[in-house]
């Protein structure tokens, strides 16, 4: 038997074993992404390479493996998050981001109060239930600036879960957000590999800030949702096998991950993007791994492949974020090149986007699409 022959027989054999108890150990992580891919690349070979049937099965096997735990927690359902950008000012300096400070170049905006009050009351109207406040770590908006957006959106949209995307912010600022009415944040980790987390970020961003924040926001009653990017410049089967394994440990309700994109004016200007069957595989996994998990479809998924989101969302993926934010900010809001900024990916083409999951048999719903498990009311949920 050789090698690679090894490799595939040992992942199919973990991927039963995922989907029973739902945990591996890491080293067995890493070795079903190096068998993934047919070594340590993070490129699964292509069709036509050595190997492509053998991966392109392999990821096949995981996603009809994740298909019906997805189903028996969440049915046929996709939730959607209206996505409000809004702010482009940071003060960080990520060097994969477009939106980093030292790209004099971006585009900087910020939305004022009424504006992003505007939006969550399109976005309603055309049945978003969650409304998903994103933005880059911008101190115009202190606690008060920020706790007043929130509880203002609260007060007029009672029945909507309410998101933030705001950064790393101190323990008492979460707590205040959370008073103020927020039920959810967003927070990716980025990688759970302190040596790697050094080469994404400068050296004022750490990892153990990072997982501070997280443990933060999870004591401030919010439903947490971390996450990473595929294909990151220093990623390694090993890395992923660490983000794997920290997501078994901390249970976040959401994982956002998308394959990484180079932006034209960042230090990552010249690495190659991440694979899209790589992202695919992942999620998969991440089903597999955490069944009741609220597993976006990601932008930059739907960016690198004309079909990135259905495909994601048949790989284990049960949710979407159609943008919300004003169309003339849209494209000033720029983590990568290339992002989608219209067609399916605006809030009001739902009609596209119902059409394109009704096609590949999901409903989208007008839901705050709470995990499952949570005191929930499923029966409430229509469709759009
Ligand atoms: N490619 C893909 N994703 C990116 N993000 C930031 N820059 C990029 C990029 N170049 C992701 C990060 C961040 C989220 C808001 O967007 O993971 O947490």
């Amino acid at each position: 038997m050789n090698h690679s022959a090894i490799d595939l027989t040992t992942a199919y054999e973990l991927i039963d074993r995922l989907a029973e108890v739902h945990a591996l150990p890491p080293a067995d992580y890493a070795a079903l992404i190096r068998a993934f891919c047919g070594g340590d690349t993070l490129r699964p070979p292509k069709e036509g390479e050595i190997g492509a049937e053998a991966s392109a099965a392999l990821a096949a096997y995981a996603r009809a493996k994740a298909d019906p735990l997805r189903r028996q927690y969440y049915g046929n359902q996709i939730f959607i998050r209206g996505l409000i950008e809004y702010s482009s000012w940071c003060k960080n300096d990520c060097l994969y981001c477009g939106l980093r400070k030292s790209n004099h170049t971006a585009e900087r905006y910020r939305l004022d109060t009424e504006e992003i009050l505007a939006c969550c009351e399109e976005g309603y109207r055309i049945g978003f239930r969650t409304f998903v406040l994103q933005g880059g770590e911008d101190p115009y908006f202190t606690d008060p600036v920020l706790c007043g957006i929130v509880s203002a959106i609260r007060s007029r949209y009672p029945d909507c879960a309410i998101t933030l995307s705001a950064g790393e912010r101190s323990r008492e600022s979460y707590q205040s957000l959370k008073a103020a009415g927020a039920d959810r944040y967003l927070l990716r980790h980025e990688t759970a590999d302190p040596a790697h987390y050094a080469l994404l970020h400068p050296p004022v961003q750490t990892l153990e800030t990072r997982m501070r924040c997280l443990a933060d926001l999870r004591d401030a009653g919010f439903q947490v949702g971390c996450g990473f990017m595929v294909g990151s410049p220093g990623q390694s089967a090993d890395t992923l096998a660490q983000d794997l394994a920290f997501i078994q440990n901390f249970r976040p309700e959401m994982c956002g991950i998308g394959p990484f994109i180079p932006h034209h004016a960042t230090p990552f200007a010249k690495e190659r993007a991440g694979s899209m069957e790589l992202t695919l595989f992942l999620l998969s996994l991440l089903r597999l791994l955490q069944p009741t998990l609220l597993l976006p479809a990601t932008t930059a998924l739907g960016t690198i492949h004309p079909q990135g989101r259905e495909l994601g969302i048949q790989a284990g993926a049960n949710v979407i974020m159609p943008n919300l934010s004003p169309a003339i900010r849209r494209g000033q809001y720029l983590l990568y090149d290339n992002k989608l900024t219209s067609g399916e990916e605006s809030a009001q083409n739902l009609a596209l986007l119902k059409k394109q999951m009704d096609g590949i048999g999901f409903s989208v719903v007008t839901d705050r699409g709470d995990p499952a498990g949570a005191d929930i009311d499923a029966s409430q949920s229509k469709d759009v």
